[in-house]
């Protein structure tokens, strides 16, 4: 039988899983794929934790596992950009296969990685990296490989779905609903990265260089996260037809890709305004195979270690193939699209002094802006200021930056900084 040896590093939420599933499935993976799995050591911050749970040796010192002769695949779930990078960068160094769930890392530093594993003759996997348990790195390699992609985008980060979901439904206010999702083992190590989109930034940069296989770092996506959002604006988005949700996006056009992360108004028929709790979907528009959804848990230990032990079954199956494709997605660096010709359509709520002639002039800078509106709401209030929310037509990202910019210092009548939300674009 084929003898695979693994080294892991980190045991948090996730390794923690990966050990629970590598125990219950070794039979399963022996029988089925004909491969050994071997688990030959460990390494983590805190040693103590894993005492009583595995007879695998366990350490601290991650470099001495990556250059070890007798470890054949590196499973990296330490998450962050520092030792992750000196770790993986190291094991492909010595020609081990490395899989990972680190979107952080592979977005911002994958080129010079996957050039490594090229010359180094090995391959990095990464499905736990995107939408948890959903197999949408291997779909869109090898399910979609004749498609050619118009959009793909998605809720890409289950925390933020989590949230978004309580706010909405248990009316829990933002910092309980984050805090709860902390103890379920959703966010990051530092939940700026979810909440402020960064997380799914990273993801879609990912998901967007495979779609299209051009290159797209997440140093060219433009993030906007949900930690400003309001929950009077998602009951507002509600009663208008929509569920706000933080989606990734990017598409592509003769002019170039367009990645972006932002909160979106999402109309309650289409499948993405469906997705809830930490739950994650992915979206995607081709020529070929039209428009499609896939949906599963985004985060969490067992859903993002089921992700990983798939990979490792995967490239184990591959190790000392003669045939490893070119996998490891050096893709050209493709043309972006300028974000400020970019059409959209947008929600806005302004906070107003209630007198005659208001509306007049907030729809004047609108239109001069060349900006329609589609629909007017106020309800009637006996305070100050009062909530008047327009939707609007489509009209270009840089003519609402400016119409807004110059709306926000007519302190005469604008009370607070106006919300403005996108609405999703045409899917
Ligand atoms: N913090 C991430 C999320 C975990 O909430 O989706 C999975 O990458």
């Amino acid at each position: 039988m084929k003898e695979v040896r693994i080294g892991l590093l980190g045991a948090g939420v996730v390794g923690t899983s990966l050990l629970q599933l590598l125990d219950k499935n070794r039979e399963k993976i022996q029988r089925q794929y004909g491969i050994n799995l071997q688990l030959t050591a460990i390494a983590t911050r805190s040693p103590g934790k894993l005492q009583g749970k595995t007879n695998v040796p366990v350490s601290d010192d991650v470099l001495s596992v990556t250059k070890r002769s007798d470890i054949d695949m590196i499973v990296e779930l330490m998450g962050g950009t520092d030792t992750a990078y000196t770790a993986v960068r190291s094991a492909l160094e010595h020609g081990k296969t490395v899989i990972t769930a680190n979107k952080a890392l592979l977005s911002e530093k994958g080129r010079e990685l996957y050039a490594i594993a090229e010359t180094s003759g090995v391959e990095i996997g990464y499905e736990a990296a995107v939408a948890g348990s959903i197999p949408i790195i291997r779909t869109l390699r090898d399910g979609l490989a004749s498609c050619e992609f118009e959009v793909i985008c998605g809720i890409l980060n289950g925390t933020t779905n989590f949230i978004l979901t309580k706010m909405e439904q248990e009316s829990w206010d933002y910092a309980t609903a984050l805090k709860k999702a902390q103890e379920l083992g959703f966010a990051e190590a530092d939940p700026t990265f979810d909440v402020e989109g960064i997380d799914a930034g990273h993801k879609i940069s990912l998901l967007a260089s495979l779609a299209f296989r051009e290159s797209v770092s997440f140093q060219t996506v433009s993030v906007k996260g949900i930690s400003e959002l309001q929950s009077m604006d998602i009951q507002a988005a509600l009663s208008l037809g929509y569920r706000i949700k933080l989606l990734g996006i990017s598409k592509r056009s003769s002019a170039g890709i367009l990645t972006k992360v932002h909160p979106t108004l999402v109309p309650l028929d289409h499948p993405l305004a469906n997705v809830m709790n930490e739950s994650n979907a992915v979206f995607y528009k081709t020529k070929e195979a039209d428009s499609g959804m896939i949906t599963g848990k985004g985060a969490g230990g067992l859903p993002t270690a089921s992700a990983v032990l798939s990979d490792i079954i995967y490239y184990a199956s591959r190790l000392g193939s003669q045939n490893i494709a070119k996998e490891n997605n050096l893709f050209p660096e493709g043309k972006r699209f300028p974000e400020p010709e970019n059409l959209v359509r947008y929600y806005l709520r302004f906070s107003t002094v209630d007198k005659p002639g208001v509306l007049a002039e907030i729809s004047q800078v609108l239109g001069r802006h060349n900006i329609s509106i589609a629909s007017v709401q106020q309800k009637e209030s006996t305070s100050e200021p009062v909530s008047v929310i327009v939707v609007t037509h489509a009209a270009t990202e840089g003519e609402f930056q400016k119409s807004l910019m110059e709306i926000d210092t007519m302190t005469n009548i604008i009370k607070q900084k106006t919300v403005a939300i996108r609405l999703l674009e045409n899917l």
